[in-house]
């Protein structure tokens, strides 16, 4: 996540942070030299995405959004609905999308994650992160790796 972040992010650009949050987005952001603009999932409506809440956290100086789906701490995985709220937003302001998708192949409950990356428009602004530690239990290697556009 930092290494897509040091390579798209000027200093004092705005990053949409999804919160409660993976707690290495905070470093992540602020080595970086982003400003993190939180966008609070309401626990008590099943941490729903709120299209006016994200839409509000917009300004000029917004150039991308961190998307952790299927998400730590939550368990909340995104529904089509909500990556198509965020697949709207990022194409109409020119953002770029980072998301973490480490979790991708453990869901449950007939829930199923879909890559950001693979809705229309998405795949040229979107820094897909993964690795091995959730899916193969192996915490702790370090094994990851970011698929994007070459620019
Ligand atoms: C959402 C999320 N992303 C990334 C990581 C980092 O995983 P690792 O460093 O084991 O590859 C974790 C680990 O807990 C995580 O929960």
């Amino acid at each position: 996540m930092i290494a897509s972040l040091l390579a798209v992010i000027d200093p004092g650009d705005e990053v949409i942070v999804f919160e409660p949050f993976y707690e290495n987005y905070g470093a992540d952001t602020v080595l970086s030299r982003a400003v993190p603009s939180y966008v609070v999932l309401d626990p008590a409506d099943d941490f729903r995405l709120d299209p006016e809440r994200l839409r509000a956290a917009v300004t000029p100086r917004t150039r991308g959004i961190i998307v952790n789906s299927p998400n730590n701490p939550t368990g909340k995985v995104l529904s089509a609905e909500e990556l198509g709220v965020i697949r709207d937003l990022c194409v109409e302001h020119d953002l770029v999308a980072f998301t973490d998708e480490i979790y991708e192949h453990i869901v449950y409950d007939g829930a199923e994650h879909v890559p950001l990356a693979t809705l229309d428009g998405m795949a040229e602004r979107t820094c897909t992160v993964s690795a091995l530690s959730k899916t193969f239990s192996v915490t702790g290697w370090r094994v990851g790796w970011v698929v994007a556009p070459p620019p």
